[in-house]
């Protein structure tokens, strides 16, 4: 349920402050009945909701695997007027926003949507989500270096959950490892190959749950199909039950 007035701004009638006049104006109909009182809460999926006797349309739920290039802010804005992840987004007329963030300094899969459920779940720890990065990191690391990562290592607020850990390329000065991590602590692969003597050099993202960046060049996005969104939701569900049985 939400406020009648923050539907009617949702869904781009007026801005919120214009809202609340229509409403006090005897202007809005809710299931046939005229609404004056400000703090009535609305159920948008299911409330019949009329503005001057038009029907008011919902905000459609929209869904982007956006490819953040390097040195973007992911945010809604910057006071230091840095580039924002809505810079990429300006002729999408939802309201999408990122779920959760990459740091400046890392590039990668970012989801961006107004679909407020979906980001939930996906930044709530109890789901678990995958997450999967390619990290470019000094030196080389040994079969023991890795272990610690797989096993899990102290950082200043606590051990890291196990993590899937493979060497995927070493080189004469650098190495590239590949880590899959469920959890989404600040800056965590930074840290943790840090706590283990070889600090990151570069960081890319490559996966988050079952989605991938495949195909997408920096600062390119695509909308996640219906059938996408579907199925990224049941695998959400999914994790929940799994860790109710934990
Ligand atoms: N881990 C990091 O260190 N940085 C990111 O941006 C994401 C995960």
């Amino acid at each position: 349920m939400e406020r009648l007035q923050k539907i009617l701004a949702q869904a781009g009638i007026a801005s919120r402050r214009q809202a609340e006049v229509l409403i006090q104006e005897g202007k809005v109909q809710v299931n046939g009945q005229v609404v004056t009182e400000l703090g009535t809460k609305v159920d948008p999926d299911s409330d019949h909701i009329l503005v001057k006797g038009k029907l008011i349309q919902k905000e459609q739920k929209r869904t982007f695997i956006f490819y953040k290039p390097l040195y973007v802010i992911s945010s809604m804005s910057d006071p230091q007027k840095r580039k924002v992840v809505p810079d990429f987004f300006r002729h999408i007329k939802e309201r999408v926003y990122p779920v959760g963030r990459l740091d400046y300094d890392t590039e990668g899969l970012l989801l961006v949507t107004n679909d407020g459920e979906l980001a939930n779940h996906l930044l709530h720890p109890r789901f678990e989500v995958e997450k999967q990065y390619i990290a470019t990191v000094k030196g080389i690391p040994d079969e023991n270096s890795l272990e610690q990562l797989r096993k899990g290592v102290y950082l200043e607020d606590g051990l890291t959950a196990p993590a899937e850990v493979k060497m995927i390329q070493k080189k004469d000065e650098d190495a590239k490892i590949k880590l899959t991590i469920h959890e989404g602590r600040n800056r965590q692969v930074r840290r943790m190959c840090k706590a283990i003597g070889h600090p990151v050099m570069h960081l890319i993202r490559t996966r988050l749950a079952n989605l991938t960046i495949k195909g997408l060049k920096r600062g390119e996005f695509r909308e996640l199909t219906s059938q996408e969104v579907k199925s990224l939701k049941k695998l959400l569900s999914g994790e929940r039950n799994r860790n109710r049985q934990k």
